[in-house]
């Protein structure tokens, strides 16, 4: 991780180890210590899609690394208009010093970084998610201080979550079953790409036996709106709940990435169980692990 992260194709293991090292030195000392990777650099916050958990984490990480975080909405951008994402990038290189970016089109943010001087970080796609993946290994460390876990992630296997997290299981040797319909299986390619350590299956029940990690996310994400009818009746034999749940290890954990959607993709008993779900320790380190990101990448640009 040099100057971009764009996917966790450009992560490796020694430097998981360091970012993971970092998370941890800045989870403990919030608030005791100042940490001045980011001061006097302005960090350009672009997002074409709604986020809660995304920006305010990035705002309050950037701040915190004694950095100035601007919020960019895209549609009041000229890129919203038609501007080039390579004029973006050129102009933009110019005022900031760095961009996190979430939009529709990974192509797109591929774009951005090939132009940008800066560096670039994905703040989600419609085919990747690395900054959430990151904090789910992290989160799944503290609670089991091992990544020799078994995870399933359980709905539509094709989504940004699903594509990350194959990439996660890759670069971390975690064991990952992914249990998705036909019509929602995972990509061949990053199965092939990530095996042995990924499996694919239709059956929710077959795949959750002995796994310690259940993992789900929305069935209808930003951008498929209108698939909402079809993507609910195709994925409704994959809620997680108390039934599915019970064929896991005992003390299963429940993550999502949020926003959750009780009665759908999660039964409201399991997302509100206070020993299973740790979803909101694993929203909370999304704050933690995207300053380590952003503070690894400055101290490789300032070596
Ligand atoms: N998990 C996640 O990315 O949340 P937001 O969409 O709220 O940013």
């Amino acid at each position: 991780m040099y100057k971009d992260l764009l996917t966790l194709r450009d992560i490796n293991a020694a430097e998981l180890e360091e970012l993971f090292a970092l998370t941890t030195y800045f989870k403990q000392n919030r608030g005791k210590v100042g940490c001045t990777d980011l001061k006097g650099k302005s960090i350009g916050l672009i997002f074409a899609k709604s986020s809660t958990r995304t920006r305010v984490s990035f705002e309050v990480g950037v701040h915190e690394l004694g950095g100035n975080p601007l919020y960019l909405d895209s549609t009041k951008m000229q890129l919203g208009r038609g501007e080039t994402v390579s004029d973006t990038a050129n102009v933009l290189s110019r005022y900031l010093h760095g961009i996190v970016i979430r939009t529709f089109s990974q192509a797109d943010i591929e774009e951005l970084a090939r132009v940008a001087t800066i560096p670039v970080i994905n703040a989600l796609t419609d085919d990747y998610h690395p900054c959430q993946i990151l904090a789910d290994l992290f989160t799944i460390k503290e609670y089991s201080k091992t990544l020799d876990v078994k995870c399933v992630f359980v709905g539509d296997g094709a989504s940004n979550i699903a594509n990350s997290l194959m990439l996660g299981a890759k670069l971390t040797g975690m064991k990952m079953v992914i249990a998705s319909p036909k019509e929602y299986a995972p990509s061949a390619a990053i199965l092939k790409e990530c095996a042995p350590y990924v499996e694919w299956c239709e059956d929710p029940a077959e795949a959750i036996k002995g796994a310690n990690y259940v993992y789900t996310d929305v069935w209808v994400s930003m951008g498929f709106e209108e698939e909402r009818a079809k993507r609910l009746a195709t994925l409704a034999p994959y809620q997680v709940n108390k039934a599915l749940m019970a064929l896991a290890a005992k003390d299963v954990k429940f993550l999502h990435c949020l926003p959750a959607h009780r009665g759908e993709e999660v039964s409201a008993d399991v997302m509100d169980d206070s020993n299973m779900s740790i979803v909101f320790d694993e929203a909370e380190n999304r704050l933690h692990v995207q300053k380590a990101v952003m503070s690894m990448i400055f101290r490789n640009l300032a070596k």
